[in-house]
């Protein structure tokens, strides 16, 4: 039987080891998957050497004129990219901005992100740090759907990582990347199998 792969397509702004957990697991044939190509808003980002490394379609293109988020021209070009390489889902792997309505409608619960807290604690900007500045003692990553809000989307898997005495901002968000590496393929494996539905405010699976 001719099993269906989902076709991804990755925004990234950074280094990409979340990227290279999705291609570790697809060529461990633990996700049935395969990445069709990647997009980065920043011109040398890790991300687009390690695409290219792996022979996978791979462009900079430009996000101007917003900060934060994506939208506008930028935003028609993204959609254009994803959809010239047949992604059937937009996978955020470090990507830093907000994606707005019309990305959003075009792959209806079908943006992912990964975001580096237990959600809905800490959204926003290096939530890593904001755990460890307010003081709890667990913490860890969220895989969710991407919704019109910030970070508040349909949770998909999490996975917790305890902060230790001693942490610093670098060695926490070191141990919560460690287990990003697993969350990510996980949860796009559940939607590679495709037997999944929304519950609330969480991604059950049939
Ligand atoms: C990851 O730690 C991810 O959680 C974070 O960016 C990093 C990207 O690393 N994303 C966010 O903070 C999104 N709000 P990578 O480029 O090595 O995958």
């Amino acid at each position: 039987m001719t099993q269906n792969i989902l076709k991804i397509g990755i925004l990234g702004s950074g280094s990409g080891t979340n990227m290279q957990s999705i291609c570790d697991a697809i060529s461990a044939h633990t996700l049935d998957a395969r990445i069709v190509c990647v997009a980065s808003d920043v011109p040398n980002a890790g991300i687009l050497d390690r695409a290219k490394k792996h022979g996978i379609p791979c462009r900079y293109i430009d996000p101007a004129p917003f900060k934060t988020k994506l939208e506008g021209r930028a935003e028609d070009e993204y959609i254009e990219f994803l959809s010239a390489y047949g992604a059937d889902v937009v996978v955020l792997a470090g990507f830093m901005r907000i994606v707005k309505k019309k990305m959003l409608d075009k792959y209806h619960d079908r943006v992912v992100n990964i975001h580096p807290a237990l959600l809905p604690a800490f959204p926003g900007i290096a939530a890593w740090k904001q755990a460890l500045e307010y003081g709890v003692k667990i913490t860890g990553c969220t895989v969710h759907l991407v919704d019109s809000g910030t970070d508040t989307g349909p949770i998909i898997v999490q996975k917790s990582v305890p902060v230790l005495e001693g942490d610093t901002p670098d060695s926490l968000h070191k141990r919560i990347q460690e287990q990003e590496h697993k969350a990510y393929p996980e949860a796009l494996q559940i939607l590679a199998a495709g037997k999944w539905r929304k519950e609330g405010r969480r991604i059950v699976t049939a």
